[in-house]
């Protein structure tokens, strides 16, 4: 059994058939890239792991929790699934201090919270902006407030999407950086998704290549990277 497991998903928008047929496993503190072009489903496919849309059919389980099955009729709310999501546009709230926005997800105001404020604020290094909102950071310091709330909550799961989307070249440098410290610390199960395959290199421990809502490949980084299985993959691994 995998810590993760999507099993012959499907969803529609209307008519359109964006997520198909879709099965994948994540072993527990493996960090799977998912891989695809704009428009893929990537982004719809984190929602659905994370219960913010309904799939049309199939299983999601989580360590073992079966979160959605159409079969049993099965749907989990987002906020019982324990996943930590760090969104495309980030979605920070604009009228909350970087500690308020850590202090709201933990939710009580205990001194063992207070400690865990300080030890999260510490380890993505916003201690001295912990009273700036986010309208006076840069790029990266937004991001890094992002993932500090995705991770206050201690999930069983981190679901980042594109998350170097708003960074420039050298601040894309240092997340990797970041990403493995953090998974070293807390050992999460990660799924990170992105159209850009040099995101994923040293740092995703299997790949899975994305088209129009389906997994066309999927396996170790490597095993994908020496092994493209047609012209779609080795295009979208910059071959
Ligand atoms: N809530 C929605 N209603 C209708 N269509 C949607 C909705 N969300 C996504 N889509 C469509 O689903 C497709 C996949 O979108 P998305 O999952 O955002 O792709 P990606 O993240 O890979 O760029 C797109 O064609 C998009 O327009
Ligand atoms: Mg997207």
């Amino acid at each position: 059994m995998s810590f993760i497991e999507i099993h012959k998903v499907d969803k529609s928008f209307g008519k359109k058939r964006v997520i198909s047929n879709l099965s994948l496993w994540v072993e527990k503190n493996e960090l799977l890239g998912i891989l695809g072009p704009s428009g893929c489903g990537k982004t719809t496919l984190l929602r659905l792991i994370a219960g913010f849309e309904v799939p049309d059919r199939g299983e999601i389980r989580i360590d073992g929790d079966c979160v959605y099955s159409s079969s049993n009729g099965i749907f989990v709310p987002p906020e019982k699934r324990n996943i930590g999501m760090v969104f495309q546009d980030l979605a920070l709230w604009p009228h909350m201090t970087v500690r308020e926005h850590i202090d709201f997800v933990l939710g009580s105001r205990n001194i063992k919270s207070k400690e865990k404020i300080e030890e999260i604020l510490e380890l993505v290094d916003l201690k001295s902006l912990s009273e700036s909102y986010p309208e006076q950071l840069s790029g990266g310091e937004k991001q890094r407030v992002a993932i500090a709330r995705a991770l206050a909550q201690e999930p069983r799961v981190l679901l980042l999407d594109e998350p170097l989307s708003n960074l420039d070249q050298i601040l894309r440098k240092d997340f990797k950086g970041e990403i493995t410290k953090l998974r070293k610390k807390f050992g999460i199960t990660t799924i990170y998704v992105t159209h850009n395959y040099l995101e994923l290199i040293d740092i995703a421990d299997k790949i899975a290549i994305m088209r129009k809502g389906r997994i066309i490949q999927f396996g170790r980084s490597k095993e994908v990277y020496q092994s493209p299985k047609n012209n779609f993959v080795r295009n979208i691994l910059g071959k």
